[in-house]
């Protein structure tokens, strides 16, 4: 009959219902695990009176290493294991851009973690803004390298070389060299260094992981994180040049990252139990407003399944304050979000 008897023995009848759960502020905060986050996953996991298994993935903004590189952390950090086939961060989608261009700039996260990860995507010609200090340290006139960034940085002559397209994975470690590349290579001539375009039209295109302003780290108030880059590079574009510049980011809020995690949720519930329907209800649990329940609650709209929006107090979002997206409901951690979420489905 498949109801747990108590002896361990799981139930395999798929609930129609799944957990979608942001990282930083829920799970995550300043590399620490958030006390509650265990208990939540160990009843998702079976440890519930009926005995069931409820399907969840992890869908963070964050990056800069790879999905089977951050799902080994967060194994260890969750005490459960985390395939990669339930976790999406920010650059995820962009891999499917692999085909599209060939030598791209990849900004962001530390040492030569982003350019791996770039090429595990299949990325042909992958170029760090640390290759382009190697080649004419003017490029960045503050900037010194270490030993080791310039052993890592490739040797290479950029003079001929066309960077088709700017990739921010992560954040940046050293905003004013970084910013000063991408601003460089969006007004220059099709991407190459030294250049510079008097229409300014023909400067690659420009990704971003994700649009977070603000995020949830250890320190008692928020930190300003890519979004806060983004506005940056657009002011200092607009200042240049007297133009605007089109970026695309990528990530919650964006319909994009929602679509690309409805494929990974029903495939996930389709390899725990054989069921390739879509689930009814979607509960997302995020800490920040702006992305996780601005996404979720949009993304309701063009989704057959119901996208349930729950906002936790644990990160970004302040308990007391009005929060700019409402969302369906607020508690105070991701525990008793799993809670609320498992008893409405009795
Ligand atoms: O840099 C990551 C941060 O902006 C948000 O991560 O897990 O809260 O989506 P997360
Ligand atoms: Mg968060």
């Amino acid at each position: 009959d498949g109801v747990s008897d108590g002896s361990g023995f799981l139930s395999n009848v798929a609930p129609d219902y799944v957990f979608g759960f942001d990282l930083d502020g829920v799970f995550i905060r300043g590399g620490d695990v958030i006390p509650e986050a265990k208990e939540a996953l160990r009843i998702l996991n079976g440890e519930n009176e009926e005995g069931i298994r409820v399907p969840y993935i992890f869908l963070t903004n964050g990056g800069g290493k790879t999905e089977a590189e951050r799902c080994l952390d967060l194994s260890r950090q969750l005490d459960v294991a985390v395939s990669p086939d339930q976790f999406i961060c920010g650059h995820t989608p962009m891999s499917e851009m692999a085909t599209q261009y060939h030598t791209v700039l990849v900004v962001g996260g530390e040492g030569e973690k982003c350019r791996h990860v770039a090429e595990s995507y299949g990325f042909k010609d992958v170029v760090t803004p640390g290759d382009l200090i190697k080649w004419k340290p003017s490029v960045c006139p503050f900037r010194k390298l270490t030993d080791e960034e310039y052993k890592n940085s490739k040797e290479r002559d950029f003079t001929n070389v066309n960077i088709e397209a700017i990739f921010v994975f992560a954040d940046s470690r050293d905003w004013a060299s970084d910013a000063q590349i991408i601003l460089e290579l969006l007004m220059s001539k099709n991407g190459r260094m030294g250049t510079v375009s008097e229409t300014h039209t023909e400067g690659p295109p420009i990704f971003f992981a994700h649009n977070d302003v603000v995020w949830s780290t250890a320190y008692d108030l928020t930190r300003y994180g890519m979004g806060a880059l983004r506005i940056m590079i657009e002011a200092l574009y607009k200042a240049s040049t007297g133009k605007t510049i089109d970026v695309t980011t990528y990530g919650k809020p964006s319909k994009a990252t929602f679509d690309y995690a409805t494929r990974v949720l029903q495939q996930w519930r389709k390899d725990l139990f054989n069921d390739p329907a879509p689930p009814r209800t979607v509960y997302f649990v995020g800490d920040t407003p702006e992305s996780d329940i601005r996404g979720s609650n949009e993304y309701d709209e063009h989704s057959e399944s119901d996208w349930y929006s729950i906002l936790v107090e644990t990160g970004v979002y302040r308990s007391g304050t009005e929060p700019r997206y409402k969302p369906k409901k607020t508690v105070k951690d991701v525990l008793e979000a799993v809670k609320f979420g498992m008893e409405r489905e009795r």
